[in-house]
C-alpha cells in the first residue's frame, strides 16, 4: 500500500523547504508548448494516473532492477564504504513512487514548477543527501539522468497496457508521460546548467 504522501520523510512538495523555481509560470507555459503539451495531454495522463497507482512501486522497483544491474548507475547510491545503502535506498524509493502519481496527477502550478526545481537539485551536491543525512556520492552526473528517460519512458508501456485500455488509449497515455518526463528532464536541468547557457 502506497502511503499518503504527507508521511513520506523527506518528501517536501508544497513546503517552504522547497527549492524555489527561477522560472514564472509564463516560462512554464512556453516549455509545455515546446514539448508540445495539450489540455488532451493532462486528460490522458489523468487516466493514466488511474491505471498506474496501484503499480507505481512495480515501475520503481523495475527501474531500480535496472540501476542495480548497472554497477556505473548503482554507485550513486552507495555508501561511504563502497556498498548499498539500503535505508537511502529505501526512503529515496517512496519518494519515487509518490513522483509517479504526482506526474500523472499534480497540476503544472507553482508548487508543481517549485517541486521541478528541488528535485533537479536532489541530484546534485546542492541537496543530494541533504534528506537522509546520507554519504553516498554528492551527484548523479547529469548525462546518466537524461539517459534513463529512455527506461523511464519506455518502460512505462507495458504497465499502462495490463489497465486494459484499448491500444490508442494507451498510445495516447503513453505520449502525454513522454512529454511530461521530457519537460521534467529540461527543469531538472537548470540544477547543472550554468545560468547563462540554461
Ligand atoms: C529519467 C530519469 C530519472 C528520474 C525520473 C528520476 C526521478 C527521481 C525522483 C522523483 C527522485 C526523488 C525526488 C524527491 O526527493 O522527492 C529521485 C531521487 C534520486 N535519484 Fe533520480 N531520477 C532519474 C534518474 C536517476 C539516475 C540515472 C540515478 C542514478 C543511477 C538517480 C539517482 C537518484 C538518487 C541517488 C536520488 C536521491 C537523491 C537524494 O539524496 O535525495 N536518478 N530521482
Amino acid at each position: 500500500m502506497i502511503q499518503t504522501h504527507s508521511r513520506i520523510p523527506g518528501y517536501d512538495y508544497g513546503t517552504e523547504r522547497t527549492a524555489h523555481s527561477p522560472l514564472t509560470l509564463e516560462d512554464l507555459h512556453e516549455m509545455e508548448q515546446t514539448v508540445g503539451w495539450t489540455r488532451g495531454d493532462e486528460k490522458a495522463l489523468k487516466k493514466a494516473g488511474a491505471v498506474l497507482r496501484e503499480q507505481a512501486e512495480a515501475m520503481v522497483d523495475s527501474w531500480r532492477a535496472q540501476i542495480a544491474k548497472q554497477p556505473y548507475l548503482a554507485k550513486w547510491f552507495y555508501g561511504r564504504d563502497g556498498r548499498p545503502d539500503d535505508a537511502y535506498k529505501a526512503a529515496v524509493k517512496k519518494r519515487f513512487v509518490q513522483w509517479v502519481i504526482d506526474t500523472c496527477t499534480r497540476p503544472h502550478d507553482q508548487e508543481w514548477l517549485d517541486y521541478q526545481e528541488e528535485i533537479g537539485l536532489r541530484h546534485t551536491p546542492a541537496k543530494k543527501n541533504e534528506a537522509e543525512h546520507a554519504h553516498t556520492p554528492n551527484v548523479v552526473p547529469f548525462r546518466y539522468l537524461l539517459a534513463f528517460a529512455g527506461p523511464v519512458i519506455l518502460g512505462v508501456k507495458e504497465f499502462l497496457a495490463r489497465g486494459g485500455a484499448s491500444e490508442t488509449e494507451v498510445e495516447r497515455m503513453h505520449e502525454a508521460w513522454s512529454k511530461s518526463v521530457l519537460l521534467q528532464l529540461a527543469l531538472w536541468s537548470r540544477a547543472y546548467v550554468a545560468p547563462d547557457l540554461w
